[in-house]
């Protein structure tokens, strides 16, 4: 593979670029594709080569599974087999959350090739709501098997010209619908089924569909705490969203002790003056989630895009100050945790 092209696609005139990326992925290659959280690699589900290409561009472990995307509810029947006793709650959530940003895992439907679920008897699913995804997702006829579009390990894309920064060379072609909207990886859930009481959500990842809006439907739990030798635990390692780098979580201001001469970014959430964090030190470089306003959806949506601003900017640490750990909060520092573990 050499030359990685970027496809501009406005909403309004998406057809065209709509057959050219299908035209691809049913020729069995891999494309870089805008969803509502980050951009995904996305290839045809069903077609095991395209999806060894996927886990060799991202240079990605393959006991790492991915996640399939399909177009409609109804789809859901091709690639999961929803068991009786979750049926109702399955029913509920994706009519409330689909499409959107909720993964579930749910037994795999025998037609899903191993290489996707990493041979594990579950399978992760969603219905994305890019109008962009959705009409790839329709067009193909099948359904679309995407990690994020980032090296294994590194920061998720949430542009173009980030998708461009970790694989050029390594796929034909990225179709760009400018910044997502999201900024975070969807939520993913397991669900429990309890005789005569709600049923329980293990929570594999936090992300924009949060714990406060999943308890209409079910007792949230969180799946494992962070271990750095847990690679049976899919997804989760401790390590992760990493910029290059090094970059340290400062859960209090006072724990912050400099080296003489070293250059020191900060990673705010509103970049106020007044704040604990950006008085604490001649920062090189201050960079906000929030200007401003700390509203943690704009922080979510500008988390990946200023991590890798300060990844860029030469510095020997980045130091991320945390935010509050309700709704959102919870999705962003997730990825800051994981973003600073060093083992
Ligand atoms: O928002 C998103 O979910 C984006 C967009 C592209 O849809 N995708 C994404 O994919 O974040 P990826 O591969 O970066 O993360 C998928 C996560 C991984 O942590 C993987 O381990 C987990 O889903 N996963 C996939 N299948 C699983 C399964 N059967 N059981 C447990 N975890 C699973
Ligand atoms: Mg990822």
């Amino acid at each position: 593979m050499s030359e990685t092209r970027i496809l501009q696609v406005a909403d309004d005139e998406m057809k065209e670029a709509v057959s050219e990326a299908c035209a691809l992925l049913r020729a069995g290659e891999i494309v870089g594709i805008p969803t509502e959280t980050v951009y995904g690699l996305g290839a045809d589900a069903f077609n095991p080569e395209a999806v060894a290409k996927v886990f060799a561009a991202k240079e990605r472990p393959s006991f790492d599974p991915l996640i399939v995307h399909i177009a409609s509810r109804g789809d859901l029947k091709n690639v999961a087999i929803v068991p009786a006793e979750i049926a109702d709650t399955v029913n509920k959530l994706t009519a409330e959350f689909w499409p959107g940003p909720l993964t579930l895992i749910l037994p795999k439907h025998p037609d899903v090739p191993d290489l996707v679920t990493s041979g594990l008897a579950t399978v992760a699913v969603r219905q994305s709501a890019h109008p962009v995804f959705r009409a790839m997702c329709k067009e193909l006829g099948r359904p679309i098997a995407a990690p994020s579009a980032n090296r294994f390990g590194r920061i998720s894309p949430t542009s173009a010209s980030a998708v461009m920064k970790e694989l050029e060379g390594r796929i034909p072609l990225i179709v760009d619908a400018g910044a997502c909207s999201e900024g975070v990886e969807s939520t993913i859930i397991s669900i429990e089924p309890r005789e005569g009481k709600k049923p329980i959500f293990r929570l594999h990842r936090a992300g924009p569909i949060t714990k406060e809006q999943l308890q209409a439907f079910g007792k949230v739990e969180k799946v494992r705490e962070i271990k750095a030798d847990a690679p049976q635990a899919p997804g989760q390692l401790a390590s992760h969203y990493a910029p290059l780098t090094p970059l340290t979580l400062l859960e209090k201001p006072s724990d912050f002790q400099p080296v003489e001469g070293k250059k020191y970014g900060l990673l705010s959430y509103t970049g106020d003056d007044e704040g604990a964090y950006v008085g604490l030190h001649d920062w090189e470089i201050i960079e906000s989630l929030s200007p401003g306003s700390g509203k943690l959806a704009e922080a979510a949506i500008r988390l990946f895009y200023v991590m890798r601003l300060l990844d860029e900017a030469g510095l020997d640490e980045i130091i991320a100050e945390p935010v509050s750990e309700t709704g959102l909060g919870v999705a962003i520092m997730d990825r800051l945790r994981r973003a600073s573990f060093r083992s």
